[in-house]
């Protein structure tokens, strides 16, 4: 997420295709002059951003899956658009450059650890963990932080199913994850914090009460078909009353924590981005962009008008009654 400062947005350029081309061009000249300064071969994912995006190819099947009555019926983004806009700062800041760099990251074998906190901490290969489990499709409102959304037929689980049969302990009061954090196979990791580098590996974490919520999936497929790369293969979190930043790609640890952990977003810019990061219309004064409305892809308009919680207010309100939210922001 391109980090501006609220001073240096007049409201009149929060059109979302003018922050949108004006990041893919800050980007691409960044990324050129280096390309000049260094060799392409010397920057990574520096020529790939000056290709165009490729769709992900279609993937194995999944069997048995199962539909979900917290689905919603909107209108569905497509594969294409699903697989070539993509927030996946390990492949690169643009959103074409996961599409383009992802997908010779390697997959299987993929194993998640689960430490911390509870009484079965090990070492589990997916494919134990996904022995058992009941997929659905769950179709789900997707809200970035940067004002655009879609509508995604993910397939997965609960989270929280995966969390019982952990058996957290009494002391575990928060989920931390920790995704893929390999330089050699994610060129974006080797960027720069001038050029969208963060404090690797991307890290995020819940409350337990909304690791456990029924609406918290582990999403190991999109459109019946196995995960895409670019969308966090093998296995990834989709939280949908919070903005997308809190939905970690490619997870390969869960640890359960007494105290709240710090997130890669908290580390990078404290003042835009908490713990919490539910989606709010209402609160514009802190994230980098003014809230109220949203762009919902592939349009470039930002017509769509934000809703609390994305919409999932009636399911999970009751989870933060008595916080202040504008404190927890
Ligand atoms: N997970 C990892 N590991 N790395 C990332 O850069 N980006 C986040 C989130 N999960 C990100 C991540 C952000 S900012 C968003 S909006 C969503 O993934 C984007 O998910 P999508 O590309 O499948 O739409």
């Amino acid at each position: 997420m391109l980090i501006k400062h609220e001073a240096d947005i007049p409201s009149s350029e929060i059109t979302d295709k003018k922050v949108y081309v004006n990041r893919r061009d800050f980007i691409r000249a960044a990324a050129g002059t280096a390309v000049a300064a260094a060799g392409v071969g010397l920057v990574p994912g520096a020529a790939a951003l000056l290709q165009a995006a490729t769709p992900a190819p279609h993937g194995r099947k999944l069997e048995n899956v199962k539909p979900s009555a917290f689905s919603t019926q909107e209108k569905l983004n497509t594969w294409e658009q699903i697989t070539t806009y993509n927030n996946f700062y390990e492949f690169g800041t643009d959103k074409d450059s996961p599409s383009m760099l992802a997908h010779s990251m390697k997959t299987e074998p993929w194993t998640l650890a689960v430490e911390g906190e509870c009484n079965k901490p090990a070492t589990y290969h997916l494919e134990d963990i996904l022995k058992g489990v009941t997929l659905e499709d769950r179709i789900y409102r997707h809200r970035c932080v940067e004002g655009w959304s879609m509508v995604i037929p993910w397939v997965g689980f609960p989270l929280g199913d995966l969390i019982k049969r952990c058996e957290p302990t009494s002391k575990a009061q928060f989920v931390e994850f920790t995704t893929l954090y390999d330089p050699k196979q994610m060129p974006g990791t080797r960027l720069p914090a001038v050029l969208g580098g963060l404090n690797w590996p991307y890290r995020e974490g819940l409350r337990m009460d909304e690791a456990m919520h029924p609406l918290a999936i582990l999403a190991v497929g999109l459109y019946g078909e196995v995960m895409p790369n670019q969308d966090g293969a093998p296995i990834r979190l989709h939280v949908p009353w919070k903005y997308g930043f809190k939905s970690v790609k490619s997870i390969v640890k869960i640890r359960f924590v007494e105290k709240q952990p710090t997130t890669t977003w908290m580390q990078a810019a404290p003042e835009y981005y908490s713990f919490y990061s539910n989606v709010n219309p209402g609160r514009t004064n802190s994230t980098f962009r003014d809230q109220s409305t949203e762009r919902r892809l592939p349009s470039f308009f930002a017509s769509y008008k934000t809703q609390m919680f994305n919409g999932y207010g009636d399911q999970v309100a009751s989870l933060y009654a008595g916080m202040d939210l504008r404190k927890n922001f």
